[in-house]
């Protein structure tokens, strides 16, 4: 059955936290989950510009409840003082969508030491959820979604240099960044099983949609294709967040999915479930990503 908001139960009692909020996709996603009542917690590394999406989303829907929480995903402490400062707000969670992210900056290590596209989107995303975690219901309607890209299917872990300092690729490492989202949600899908939880571990991605993530990208280059390609196989943030939506909210989901646009080559379409590449299946790998990634952050999952 597709999947439309429309048919979801109003969300009153839910909080949602949505990281990247401040635009694009967090944004829509963030203005479709106050539209159907939850309290939506915009979970950004600019106040002001979360505070301006905050002011822009009361505008559309006077009655929301939205709220702000600073948070800088690329740095560990900030990500930890974030989850305290959530919990002593809220006494709980019950959507986290992890959905911030970079795309193709030049080769930087953070404060911590971590490769930025890796510690935004994925080391960050993985220490939040291991701080939050504790504060979810343990209910199905209780959603982690891990927001992915098509360009997880070009990605490999690379386990002997994860933060590619001896030979940085912009393009590998954002894949590698996006694999990594797909896998933890896979391995957190499994660990929650195990322990008998019904808390829900998915993936989404949206597709090709125009947002801030080119900033990075050669403006002679993005203004060609903004003319030639871009309308052609691009969709709007509001269609392009649906699968973000349906991951973290549909009620037939049993936990481990992966949603995306069912167009040609998933760029634009309806949400249905999408391609999972074979290197996200890894036992093997997804143990290996999943105790590496304990160790960097420091993260413990208490499941
Ligand atoms: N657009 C696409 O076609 C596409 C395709 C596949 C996957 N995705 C994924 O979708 C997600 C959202 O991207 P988007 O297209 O909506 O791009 P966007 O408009 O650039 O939004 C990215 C959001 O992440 C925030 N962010 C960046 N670094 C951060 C940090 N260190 N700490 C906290 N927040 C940070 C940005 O904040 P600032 O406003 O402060 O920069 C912004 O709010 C990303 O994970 C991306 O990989 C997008």
């Amino acid at each position: 059955m597709q999947f439309d908001l429309t048919n979801i139960p109003n969300q009153n009692d839910k909080i949602a936290m949505i990281t990247g909020a401040s635009s694009g996709l967090g944004q829509a996603v963030a203005c479709s989950l106050a539209q159907i009542g939850c309290t939506a917690v915009l979970a950004c590394r600019s106040l002001e510009k979360a505070e301006q999406a905050k002011h822009n989303m009361m505008q559309a829907l006077p009655h929301a409840a939205i709220d702000t929480l600073s948070i800088d995903l690329s740095a560990m402490d900030s990500v930890r003082s974030a989850a305290a400062t959530f919990k002593k707000q809220y006494s709980r969670l019950d959507i986290l969508v992890n959905n911030a992210g970079i795309m193709y900056p030049s080769f930087t290590l953070t404060s911590d030491g971590f490769e930025s596209q890796l510690a935004t989107n994925s080391l960050g995303h993985f220490l939040l959820t291991a701080l939050l975690i504790d504060a979810m219901p343990d209910q199905s309607s209780s959603r982690i979604t891990w927001v992915s890209s098509l360009a997880h299917r070009t990605g490999k872990i690379h386990f002997k240099d994860l933060h590619m300092v001896s030979n940085y690729s912009k393009a590998a490492a954002y894949s590698q960044s996006k694999l990594a989202c797909l896998m933890y949600t896979i391995e957190l899908d499994r660990r929650l099983k195990m322990a008998g939880k019904k808390i829900i571990s998915n993936a989404a991605h949206p597709g090709a949609v125009r947002s801030n993530l080119s900033r990075n990208m050669s403006p002679w280059l993005m203004t060609a294709l903004e003319y030639t390609l871009l309308p052609l196989i691009t969709h709007s943030t509001q269609s392009g967040s649906v699968p973000i939506l349906q991951a973290s909210l549909s009620l037939e989901s049993p936990g481990g999915q992966y949603y995306g646009p069912q167009g040609f080559f998933e760029l634009k379409g309806p949400s249905g479930l999408a391609k999972i590449a074979k290197q996200a299946l890894n036992k093997a790998h997804l143990i290996k990503l999943w105790q590496v990634s304990e160790s960097l952050t420091g993260a413990h999952f208490d499941l």
